[in-house]
């Protein structure tokens, strides 16, 4: 049985979750329409994997005899000076998650809630595996600069950094 405190905290993420998705369905939106096609479908990826996230969210908390909340969402942001400002947003955001991820670990543990505290350890592996994804990917942004040749490339190869991923490691987020 969930505390209520708990079931709030994780009532919050499930919040958080929903607008990553959104967050990032707004990016998929806008590389789309800038004919940037494979950081659009990276995006329209990652915007799913977050609705995973916060579905993992919901089942967990009416599992364990709570109610999940299914609340209003904040508007993301839709617009982008350059694709480069994107992915600062999207690594910016991942920190953000993170931080809220760690917040409501230590909560399970002043609680001794450990089934909650077990079950966080996938999003504490998930936010790892996600900051690392954002910022080899601006590494790889900072050196083509303003190439357009480079971005060409880094478009096309953003595509087989998703395929291979999810390859490597079903189920699992980039
Ligand atoms: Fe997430
Ligand atoms: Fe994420």
């Amino acid at each position: 049985m969930l505390s209520k405190s708990i079931e709030a905290a994780l009532n919050k993420q499930i919040r958080i979750e929903a607008e990553s998705s959104q967050v990032y369905l707004a990016m998929a939106v806008w590389a789309e329409v800038k004919g940037l096609e494979g950081i659009s479908n990276f995006m329209y990826d990652q915007s799913d994997e977050e609705r995973e996230h916060m579905l993992k969210l919901v089942k967990f908390i009416n599992e364990r005899g709570g109610h999940a909340q299914i609340s209003e969402l904040n508007a993301p942001n839709v617009t982008f000076t350059s694709f480069k400002e994107m992915f600062e947003k999207l690594l910016e955001h991942e920190v953000f998650v993170s931080e809220s991820i760690n917040e409501l670990v230590h909560i399970s543990l002043e609680e001794r809630d450990y089934a909650t505290h077990n079950f966080l350890q996938w999003y504490v592996a998930e936010q790892i595996e996600e900051e690392a994804m954002a910022r080899t990917i601006l590494d790889k942004i900072n050196m083509i600069g303003d190439d357009k040749g480079g971005l060409y490339l880094f478009d096309r190869d953003i595509q087989q950094l998703t395929v291979s991923s999810a390859a490597q490691t079903p189920g699992a987020g980039i």
